[in-house]
């Protein structure tokens, strides 16, 4: 019986280990040294060191980030760099016109001369990464104050920084790891020439739009190519026609073969934040205050905006980015705490605590260090609530209104002139400027005004009256009793939800303009709101969160000690990570299983001639027709997205899914809606990243697109068939 009981305690581990396997962002750096074994046991066929290596040429070599906020790869020894649809739609956006629709009908340049720069946008390549954590913490004493700590660090980075032996033409920075109780140095080396190569249209690019997002099945070709250009000695230059494709010390391979079910896989890219570290009562907040107050708020805002653009083409165009935009994060929350609550991640965070209390307070030294810990997060994390609730409240109803947004750049032209005069003016009024006319280009004032008055109300009515603005109050009390009174009485008054009469007032000399801006009631209002924030809330928040921060350095530092024999991976912060995990289909509710992979089929059930969504173009529909795949199809199908278990969060956008081998086979993009809180708490029965099959990429290309030549470029392998 005895032995038959830790047979079953050795089981749970085992099962309980096995099924961890495929949290965490590793650093390429500790992959030998942490998850080698673990991902050879998966099945991986090459070593850490064909990942990362600085002494030759290794897969990290072929990994960008893209603009700073998605991640690229190249795929061709001429420089050609792969991302999704949506990390290049800005670019893709900017050179479309009504004539020349890139965003509807694609792009594709037929030869090096047709590829379009676009200024602005560059791609990072990380040459190596170094623990700098002694260095960085040098002089570091415990009875330091948060800021005098922090004054100490940025000193030692900024002598690291300078010290560190690079080339000419590289840059280095210094970033923080698990709560800032470990320091990393990177190395790097930018390309600021970077030409559009090519892109589907959206109805391929962005297929199933808002709906579909964070939605598993999904049947999105969301990408886009890109090419590095070099001086001639192949090193960074600045955009010039003399510019040659970059020759990269190494590029991609690309698997043919597609992927079963159970095969590994790995994603290697740049995700941007995670929190997986709070503590319960942290949790509880996202789940109960934070997200929820988010959400509704977006509710409202969506269904405004909802309204207009159903009614109006001009307002459908004009809205269609920020809707997009809007309803990313809400889409997000809300399946966030779906999966939260059931996967019961408060209860299993609090079984871990009590865990690791009962450990901590087997040690004498750990219990005079970490024995209140937990504790006095929890009365930290509470003392946050009501700040974080009414931040919350402010940042997401003054960011919505966009009348706000325009007075908060008037705002700031104000304070330069009050500040230094003249010049602060003169070197502010162009950034003002060019700031107010991209506003202005996405705005209408009909939808504006509707978007204040109905979320003016919530700000109002549904947060403590402490954070309210006085004078709204005031003006509420006056001759502006209801919220559409007030709303067409501000939208009446001001000249500012004009472009053309805003343009023309910014002419005025620098003084008169001031004078007549601080009488303008939308300013005064602004103002009045953002000085109550900074004072009833800002103020507050920093100093709570200064004590968070330290509670949770320490906290991490506690569990590293305490918890031996769990191997611990850093919160995502835009560096370099490597993430693995199995090819995997999941059951995100009762009854209910989905597949692993979605064909071209599903494409065609999905189809809804001349829908905003769903639409598919001709040339796509006939070769579904004629099941014209060539290379690309398996057993007369065309493969089209699959998921995994790969832990990614935003940021892994565009970020290469590759095989046991390293070649590449399919593009990253998104997350299944039940998984999204692997932000916080990654559970392996529902967590999926969703990625587009490299062959399907290939195929709307080849088949699709005409642009065969750029396959040309690629190195394709059949690694099945060896
Ligand atoms: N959900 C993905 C991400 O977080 C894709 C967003 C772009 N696609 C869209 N339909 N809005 O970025
Ligand atoms: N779409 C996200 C991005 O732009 C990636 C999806 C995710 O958050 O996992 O980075």
């Amino acid at each position: 019986m005895k032995s038959f009981k830790h047979l079953l305690v050795a089981f749970f581990l085992f099962v309980f280990t096995i099924a961890r396997a495929d949290e965490g962002m590793w650093l390429p750096l500790f992959l030998q040294q942490l998850n080698e074994k673990q991902m050879k046991g998966m099945g991986m066929k090459i070593s850490a060191k064909d990942i990362y290596n600085i002494n030759s040429g290794s897969l990290k070599d072929a990994i960008v980030s893209f603009g700073g906020f998605c991640t690229g790869e190249v795929i061709s020894s001429k420089g050609l760099v792969l991302t999704n649809h949506h990390c290049g739609f800005d670019a893709i956006q900017n050179h479309s016109t009504l004539e020349r629709n890139y965003i509807r009908d694609g792009f594709w340049a037929r030869n090096l001369s047709e590829e379009i720069p676009n200024q602005g946008l560059f791609v990072t390549f990380i040459v190596r990464i170094e623990d700098v954590t002694k260095q960085a913490l040098n002089g570091v004493t415990k009875t330091m104050s948060e800021s005098e700590r922090q004054s100490a660090i940025d000193k030692n980075i900024a002598g690291l920084r300078k010290d560190n032996k690079r080339e000419t033409y590289q840059d280095n920075f210094v970033r923080p790891f698990f709560e800032g109780n470990q320091y990393f140095l990177f190395v790097t080396e930018t390309y600021r020439d970077i030409r559009l190569v090519g892109a589907p249209p959206s109805a391929i690019g962005n297929f199933g739009k808002d709906t579909d997002n964070w939605m598993w099945p999904r049947h999105t070709g969301d990408f886009s190519m890109f090419r590095i250009y070099a001086g001639k000695d192949n090193k960074p230059a600045p955009y010039s026609t003399d510019n040659v494709p970059y020759i990269p010390k190494r590029s991609l391979s690309i698997s043919l073969d597609g992927v079963s079910e159970g095969d590994f896989t790995m994603v290697f890219g740049f995700p941007g934040r995670t929190t997986q570290y709070l503590p319960s009562p942290a949790v509880d907040q996202i789940m109960t205050v934070n997200d929820p107050a988010k959400i509704a708020i977006r509710d409202k805002a969506l269904a405004v905006i909802d309204g207009f653009m159903r009614k109006d083409e001009q307002i459908k165009i004009q809205y269609a980015a920020k809707y997009a935009s809007i309803s990313n994060a809400w889409k997000k929350w809300q399946g966030e705490v779906l999966g939260l609550n059931s996967t019961n991640a408060v209860g299993k965070k609090k079984a871990y605590e009590a865990d690791f209390q009962k450990r901590v307070n087997t040690n004498p030294q750990w219990k005079t260090e970490y024995g209140n810990l937990l504790g006095d997060m929890e009365s930290h994390y509470s003392a946050l609530k009501p700040y974080g609730y009414a931040r919350d409240y402010y940042t997401e109803i003054v960011s919505k209104i966009e009348l706000f947004t325009i007075a908060a750049q008037l705002n700031a032209l104000i304070t330069a002139y009050e500040k230094d005069g003249e010049n602060g003016f003169k070197q502010r009024l162009p950034v003002t400027k060019n700031a107010l006319e991209g506003l202005y280009t996405e705005y209408s004032p009909v939808v504006d005004q509707q978007l204040f008055e109905a979320l003016m109300e919530m700000y109002v009515k549904d947060q403590d009256k402490k954070y309210v603005s006085p004078m709204l109050i005031e003006w509420l009390n006056g001759d502006m009793n209801g919220f559409k009174k007030l709303a067409a009485k501000v939208y009446d008054a001001t000249p500012l939800d004009d472009s053309k009469a805003t343009m023309k007032m910014l002419e005025k000399p620098a003084a008169e303009l001031v004078a007549e801006l601080k009488n303008q009631q939308v300013i005064r209002l602004y103002q009045d709101l953002l000085k109550t924030y900074q004072a009833e809330v800002q103020s507050k928040l920093g100093e709570i969160n200064g004590n968070i921060n330290k509670l949770q350095r320490t906290y991490m530092q506690a569990q590293m000690e305490v918890m031996k024999e769990k191997k611990f991976y850093p919160d995502a912060n835009s560096t370099l990570r490597v993430t693995y995990g199995k090819v995997k289909g999941y059951n995100p509710r009762d009854a209910v299983k989905f597949d692993f992979y979605t064909y071209l089929d599903g494409v065609m059930d999905k189809y809804k001639p001349g829908d905003y969504e769903f639409d598919v173009p001709e040339k796509l529909r006939s070769l579904f027709i004629s099941k014209d795949y060539g290379q690309y199809g398996s057993k007369g199908k065309m493969p089209v997205c699959f998921i995994a278990m790969n832990h990614t969060t935003g940021g892994n956008s565009g970020s290469p899914a590759l095989d046991a081998y390293g070649n590449l086979i399919g593009l990253n993009f998104d997350r299944v809606w039940e998984g999204t809180m692997s932000d916080i708490n990654y559970d392996p029965s529902i967590c999926r990243n969703i990625m587009v099959d490299i062959r399907y990429v290939l195929f709307i290309v080849d088949k699709y697109a005409g642009a065969g030549h750029l396959v040309k470029e690629m190195k394709l392998v059949h690694p099945k068939k060896k």
